[in-house]
């Protein structure tokens, strides 16, 4: 006998055999607000895509962190969205990628990832000084997927880093245009622009939410780049190759879970994506993560 049930789509379902696995959850994941940038594209690029975006606001921020310890945290939240049927998941953090995209690709072979890693191929594609600058936290910059980017992309670029210490607390909190905030990318991209830079690379995904202010500092002249689009991209190219894209033709979910405090980033979304959404609490517990 055939059993059939109609999801809440209406696409058919055949229990037991064929699952309407296009029409699962992409999950996003990163240390807190910063994956919205990346959210932000992938809705602009995928509108009708249900998506679940998991914030772990109780660890922010990763940067300061061991890579073994961001790998731990990273394994637990893919259980996570595995757990709420995620059909692709979209690391939205360069930290985490850094720390943890190959393992999980090897520890869950089943799904498929999308990483981020800071734009330095394009950014010396581009450059006409050779001069270029990264900004990223330091587990982005100790992680071997970068020094990989800059040994196959940069070798004749001159590379100029820093880690813009605070400025990811200070996007948490909202603060995206603060003397303060402004002081710590003062501080990082003068003496890059003294050296000559034309091109700043966000390797960050909190970054992008300071653009203004990185454009108001750098100038017209210094091109900012935000992988976000690209990212986007390569999502809809795997969910393409692997005949999941959502066949939908209305407007996805996206559903927010927070291991901090939910009423606050309710108000950071507002503030960020200009959209207002509930945000359910998760917790982690005894190394895993529980719904209250
Ligand atoms: N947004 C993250 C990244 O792209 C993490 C920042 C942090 O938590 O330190 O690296």
């Amino acid at each position: 006998m055939r059993r059939v049930k109609i999801n809440k789509r209406n696409a058919v379902i055949e229990s037991g055999s064929m699952t309407a696995a296009g029409e699962h959850p992409i999950g996003v994941f990163d240390s807190g607000v910063g994956g919205l940038s990346v959210l932000r594209a992938v809705i602009n690029e995928l509108p009708n895509e249900d998506v679940i975006y998991f914030g772990d606001q109780a660890h922010v921020p990763y940067g300061s962190k061991s890579l073994l310890e961001v790998r731990d945290l990273s394994v637990e939240i893919t259980r996570f969205l595995i757990n709420h049927s995620a059909k692709l998941i979209v690391v939205a953090c360069n930290t985490a990628s850094a720390a943890a995209l190959h393992y999980l690709r090897e520890a869950f072979p089943e799904i498929p990832f999308v990483g981020m890693e800071p734009a330095v191929k394009p950014a010396a594609e581009h450059t006409k000084t050779g001069k270029v600058g990264v900004l990223a936290t330091p587990a982005t910059f100790q992680g071997e997927l970068y020094a990989s980017v800059v040994e196959r992309f940069a070798s004749n670029v001159a590379i100029f880093q820093d880690t813009c210490f605070g400025l990811v607390r200070q996007i948490e909190l909202g603060r995206l245009s603060t003397a303060k905030t402004e002081q710590i990318l003062r501080s990082a991209l003068d003496p890059m622009l003294a050296e000559g830079i034309d091109t700043v690379v966000l390797g960050c995904t909190h970054y992008p939410f300071v653009i203004p202010l990185i454009e108001s500092i750098v100038g017209p002249e210094v091109n900012v780049i935000d992988p976000a689009p690209a990212i986007a991209r390569q999502v809809r190219r795997l969910l393409e190759s692997k005949q999941l894209l959502s066949r939908d033709l209305v407007r996805g979910k996206i559903t927010f879970y927070t291991t901090g405090d939910n009423h606050r980033m309710g108000l950071l979304i507002n503030k960020l994506l200009g959209e207002s959404h509930p945000v359910q609490k998760a917790r982690w517990r005894k190394g895993g993560i529980v719904k209250p």
